[in-house]
């Protein structure tokens, strides 16, 4: 085997466009306290140093719901819960502020470690934790006094943000503090999500106990908008409660200005690096980036199209279609677009007896590249495309062949295309790219 066939050669190649993409970015990272106790955490916390030493600005929040439990088993006291949420009486505080002490202490204890031959060999990664998070309590509801069951009142995103700025990860255990100078014990989920609304975070990790937010035919949700979100909270669907409130998390941190949130399964092996470093990632992304300002094409919108596509035909870049073609074939277009001006378009030419989709007239206006507007397009064609019920989509291109190996797609051959496409221009020389979706 060369080394370029290498397995881990290429994965590291392939994930250096992400390192760059990270590095810099604010991200905060939540699980269960179930993670506390799994075989999986020397490694989930050896992934988050390396995080860390790749640049990422990391806050750790971490939850206690099973040592509480264990701590008030031990006691002989049961501790009630109502509608998922736990009603803390005196007990039930002592035992959740012992439970996040211990947490938080175990926490700084790996990510000191520092072996040779392990994966933190050399590591000395920097911790903290403090008093950041001011509470308040939750009240009474229902009829329900919750007791100190707290909600997130204010997060110090000033003084997280100079402890990042210093190169350390941050741990917030679900515990506030009121200016009463009284504890509460808070939703892990919650806590993770309002402190990256205010550190105005790039991501939201959320590790939990299942695959990731189900759809009900036996499969999970890749990429959900906020507002399918709230749709599935609202809706009979049979999620469990840690995925429920990560859900509720990951929805509430992206209608905060978080541009993207992630659930993923916390006993997937590798399960943050594979979010992080892999094209597709492995759980729910909930954003609504990828959405903002695409929509279908329509009729008045041609002039538009003419004046994006035309001078890439004219260069070449594109093959020529004129005006009564782009009026005909509206509805196969998509647009993006800002304030009422078209920037870009793309569209999606189906051959559902091949289950194969050609991508063909992406084009981004030049004064407007590199903000990610191709890629939304793509995105927008491919969701169309899967709609559709078709497995492959495939584009012919002679200057950005680049652009599309870098986002998923294989170099093929001309005699791939489907016999219905009216074949190939072999003086053009397109090269032929394939993606299965
Ligand atoms: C290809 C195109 C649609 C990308 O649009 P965009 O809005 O700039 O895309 P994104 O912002 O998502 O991606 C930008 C990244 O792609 C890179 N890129 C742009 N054009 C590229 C090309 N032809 N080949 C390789 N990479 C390219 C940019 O350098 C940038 O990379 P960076 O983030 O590392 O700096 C746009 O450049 C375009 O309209 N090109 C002319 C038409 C064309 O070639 N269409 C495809 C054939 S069907």
């Amino acid at each position: 085997m060369t080394d370029s066939q290498s397995p881990f050669v290429d994965w590291f190649r392939k994930s250096a466009p992400y390192i760059r993409q990270h590095q810099g970015r604010t991200m905060v990272i939540v699980a269960g306290g179930e993670v506390m106790q799994s075989a999986g955490l020397p490694d989930l916390v050896a992934d988050v140093a390396l995080l860390n030493s790749l640049g990422v600005r990391l806050v750790l929040v971490v939850g206690s719901r099973p040592q509480i439990d264990a701590r008030l088993a031990d006691r002989s006291v049961v501790s009630r819960l109502h509608e998922g949420v736990r009603v803390t009486d005196r007990l039930a505080l002592a035992a959740a502020m012992e439970a996040a002490g211990t947490n938080r202490v175990e926490l700084e204890r790996l990510l000191s470690m520092g072996l040779p031959g392990s994966p933190m060999a050399g590591a000395r990664v920097r911790v903290t934790t403090g008093n950041f998070v001011t509470a308040r309590p939750l009240g009474v509801l229902d009829g329900v006094d919750y007791g100190f069951t707290g909600r997130v009142r204010r997060v110090d995103h000033e003084a997280i943000g100079a402890q990042l700025d210093a190169g350390a990860i941050v741990i917030l255990t679900p515990i506030g503090y009121s200016v009463t100078g009284e504890c509460f014990n808070l939703s892990t989920p919650e806590l993770a999500a309002e402190t990256a609304v205010a550190l105005a975070a790039d991501k939201l990790v959320c590790l939990v106990e299942g695959r990731g937010v189900h759809d009900g035919q036996g499969g999970i949700h890749t990429e959900l908008e906020t507002r399918q979100g709230r749709a599935i909270l609202a809706s009979e669907r049979d999620l469990s409660t840690d995925v429920r409130q990560h859900l509720e998390a990951a929805v509430h941190a992206v209608e905060g200005g978080v541009p993207r949130a992630h659930i993923v399964d916390r006993r997937a092996d590798g399960a943050l690096l594979r979010e992080l470093f892999t094209r597709d990632g492995i759980g729910t992304l909930v954003t609504d980036e990828l959405y903002e300002g695409v929509r279908p094409a329509r009729l008045r919108d041609v002039p538009s199209l003419l004046r994006i596509l035309e001078p890439l035909e004219e260069q070449g870049v594109l093959v020529h279609r004129p005006r009564e073609v782009l009026e005909t074939d509206i509805e196969r277009f998509v647009v993006v677009e800002r304030d009422g001006l078209v920037l870009g378009c793309a569209a999606l030419y189906a051959f559902p007896a091949e289950g194969a989709g050609e991508l063909a007239c992406l084009g981004v206006h030049p004064g407007y590249r590199a903000h990610g507007r191709g890629e939304v397009l793509l995105r927008a064609i491919e969701r169309r495309a899967k709609a559709e019920g078709l497995r492959r989509l495939f584009v012919l291109t002679t200057q950005s062949v680049h652009w599309f190996v870098e986002r998923g797609f294989a170099p093929g051959s001309p005699a791939e295309l489907p016999a219905d496409r009216g074949g190939y221009d072999p003086i053009r020389g397109s090269k032929v790219l394939f993606k299965t979706l």
